[in-house]
């Protein structure tokens, strides 16, 4: 108990340090250095231009060098980086000239915060550029807002990102996570070249978050060495620029993809971008991973759930798929209760003509056919087995085959003249129309006020197509995107607001819209739709490379008969490193199975204070072993929870004269302190576990192991 307390007073101190003044104005009045831990960003004005000077760790910027490029590059003079800003005046001047107004520290969300004022030469364009130190993560968050301050004309905006930084002279590698569905989140790692290389989003499907690291070429220590990192916080159209000029600098800029995309700024209008996230840390992707994770659970989850133990999970999709009815979902309550569930939530099929994928999405009123008595009758049987219940959406599309498109066919995004692209026979509703918004707000409030639901899990199964709007002014029909997603920003907040007590859970075809807006609107994410254990430990250690296990929900699901099906142990073990579910037709196990699922759902609320909140570290990985290791350590360092699973029946490719699991090496204890390890005998000290490690005597493909370290209690 005492060294709990040590440790805990070690973590007030640190946090007592972290709110010390993080931006300090140099002597001139001109010059800015902003700190975090461990980073400083420092800019300056020269020639009345703002210039970025240096981003990286602390000490570096003791030797003050050359400013590496404007704060905010523009469309004008020499074009020697990718513009954050590209205009069109009303006379049809494009290029910008931009200087130095004024500039004040502010305070945003409780963090000092620049503001600087810079506005063009001689055109109506006022350009204001934020920079938010989050200094306990080592993040800056950058945005920029532009203003049409004239009194005729609109300014055509063709391009307005969130914010860039430039790297010193240096070969550089991306590490970035592209996917596509059933396989999100798989890590590439690629050499920048001169030239730009960018990564972008253009239909609102991204399966692998904006996130990106940058190292130094050649530097792959997990654990050691500079790490430039950074993510948008967006779920449209998002764009990131890496141009690497051939003298070795590298510039980084990222914010909206202004493809298929403007905005007019009419007189006094303005406009204010998306948040872009950069950090640097020299502890290698092991420091980015702590510090992203951190931060999005600690400040950006919604506060409503922040702090709360996520529940253990049933969804009816692989059981029923769009095949639901009271009787049978009220069977699978009975046992999901049975083996230890908190939540059940009934995925797609429950509303009015929802057969299958071809009829039903747009009418969000229950199907009377497939529930007679409605829902709230259901969903009482269901909370008096001791279960919450919770229900499937898919608000921001329509099929044709249904009363709200065949009352409202123009509600949808089309273009006169043009085929309307479905895909899974549904088309896109124009979130960016008042009229559409009213229509999904009122039919949500209306669902979650007339029926106890806990937990909304929160689909869009299309990308986007056809984004027009054609009864819209002409000038605005190429803002739609950037509207749409506000909308849909504002519904989710709005619907938040009104039912607080409500979990909200992301989904886009399993993993395409996840990202750190979403992180700060939803509880959770729908990682894939992939739920083979095996393919899940690679997507889960990229996930929780990324964001925290308390945002990873992951099923326990049928066999698939193409692959290899572990035991029913294995695939649980697997989906205990975030938040557990179970997504099987549970009526039809033996005593046998629900035996082993009472004991591993058992397990796992033991388990899961630690793992749900724990700092996460990635010991070995399944991209580079037959074997994925993932430890979590609580907070003051007392308990840490190890997953180890075997993929091959060798794991680490040893020869037959060394068939036994090698050592490994945790992280994250406290060196001095003494801990048990379940499972073998006497203590170990923290230093020992971390140095020399113990051998985990696991065989056998499939084959997987939690194990729990203690801080031994001082007499
Ligand atoms: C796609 C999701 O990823 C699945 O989990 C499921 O909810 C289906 N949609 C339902 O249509």
């Amino acid at each position: 108990m005492k060294r709990v307390l040590f440790l805990l007073t070690c973590n007030l101190i640190t946090s007592y340090v972290f709110s010390q003044k993080t931006i300090v104005e140099g002597s001139n009045g001109k010059s800015w250095t902003i700190a975090t831990q461990s980073t400083v960003y420092q800019l300056s004005v020269e020639n009345d231009e703002v210039r970025m000077v240096h981003y990286g760790h602390k000490t570096q910027s003791e030797r003050q060098g050359r400013p590496l490029g404007a704060e905010i590059p523009v469309r004008g003079g020499y074009v020697n980086a990718t513009p954050l800003l590209e205009v069109i005046f009303p006379d049809g001047v494009r290029d910008i000239e931009l200087t130095y107004q004024s500039h004040e520290i502010v305070n945003v969300d409780g963090y000092e915060t620049l503001k600087i004022t810079q506005t063009d030469k001689y055109y109506p364009l006022e350009v204001v550029s934020f920079i938010t130190a989050i200094p306990e993560y080592d993040l800056i968050e950058k945005w920029v807002e532009v203003r049409n301050t004239g009194k005729k004309g609109a300014i055509k905006v063709e391009n307005l990102m969130s914010g860039a930084v430039f790297l010193p002279k240096d070969a550089y590698e991306l590490t970035h996570y592209p996917g596509v569905w059933g396989r999100e989140f798989t890590p590439y790692t690629t050499l920048l070249t001169p030239g730009t290389k960018t990564i972008q989003v253009k239909d609102f499907k991204s399966y692998g978050s904006s996130s990106f690291m940058v190292r130094p070429e050649g530097e792959t220590d997990p654990y050691n060495g500079k790490v430039w990192f950074g993510s948008i916080k967006y779920s449209g159209n998002w764009r990131l620029d890496f141009d690497k000029s051939f003298n070795g600098a590298l510039q980084i800029a990222g914010g909206l993809n202004f493809w298929d995309q403007e905005l007019n700024l009419k007189p006094s209008a303005s406009f204010a971008t998306p948040h872009i996230v950069f950090g640097y840390t020299e502890q290698g992707t092991e420091g980015v991973t702590h510090r992203l994770t951190s931060y999005i659970r600690e400040k950006l989850l919604p506060p409503a759930h922040r702090d709360q133990i996520r529940p253990v999970l049933y969804n009816s999709w692989y059981a029923t798929t769009f095949n639901v009815n009271e009787e049978h979902q009220l069977a699978l309550a009975k046992t999901a209760k049975e083996i230890g569930v908190e939540m059940f939530v009934i995925d797609d099929g429950w509303f009015k003509g929802r057969v299958n994928d071809r009829a039903g999405l747009g009418d969000w009123t229950v199907d009377t056919n497939k529930f007679p008595n409605g829902l709230q009758p259901m969903i009482e049987k269901i909370n008096a087995l001791g279960l919450d219940f919770g229900i499937w959406i898919e608000p921001e599309m329509v099929n044709p085959n249904s009363d709200l498109y065949r009352a409202h066919p123009d509600w949808v995004f089309h273009f006169p003249n043009r085929q309307r692209h479905e895909g899974r026979n549904q088309l896109i509703i124009n979130l960016a129309r008042e009229d559409v918004w009213q229509f999904l707000y009122q039919s949500f409030q209306k669902l979650l006020k007339e029926n106890n639901i806990k937990f909304i899990k929160w689909d869009m199964n299309k990308a986007m197509t056809d984004p027009g709007f054609p009864s819209a002014p002409t000038d605005e029909q190429r803002a739609v995107r950037i509207k749409y997603v506000e909308n849909l920003y504002r519904l989710i907040e709005t619907l938040r607001k009104e039912f607080p007590e409500v979990w909200f859970e992301n989904c886009s075809s399993g993993g395409g819209r996840i990202d750190m807006a979403m992180a700060s609107r939803f509880d959770f994410n729908w990682v894939s739709d992939n739920t083979d254990p095996v393919d899940r430990i690679f997507i889960q250690d990229s996930y929780l490379t990324l964001f925290p296990a308390n945002t990873m929900i992951s099923w326990v699901t049928h066999e698939d008969p193409h692959r290899q099906n572990p035991p029913l142990d294995f695939k649980f073990d697997v989906c205990m490193a975030g938040v557990l579910g179970v997504g099987y037709d549970i009526t039809k196990w033996t005593e046998a199975e629900k035996d082993i699922a009472k004991e591993r759902i058992t397990r796992y609320k033991e388990i899961r204070q630690t793992v749900q909140n724990g700092t996460p570290y990635r010991l070995v990985s399944p991209y580079l072993n037959n074997r994925s290791v993932l430890q979590f350590v609580n907070r003051e360092k007392s308990e840490s929870i190890v997953f180890v699973y075997n993929l091959a029946e060798y794991p680490n490719n040893m020869t037959s004269e060394t068939k036994r699991s090698s050592a490994v090496q945790f992280r994250g204890l406290e060196p001095a302190a003494q801990y048990t390890v379940e499972g073998l005998e006497g203590a170990f000290s923290g230093e020992y576990l971390m140095k020399t490690g113990i051998e985990i005597p696991l065989r056998g493909a499939y084959k997987s192991r939690i194990i729990k370290i203690q801080l031994r209690e001082t007499l």
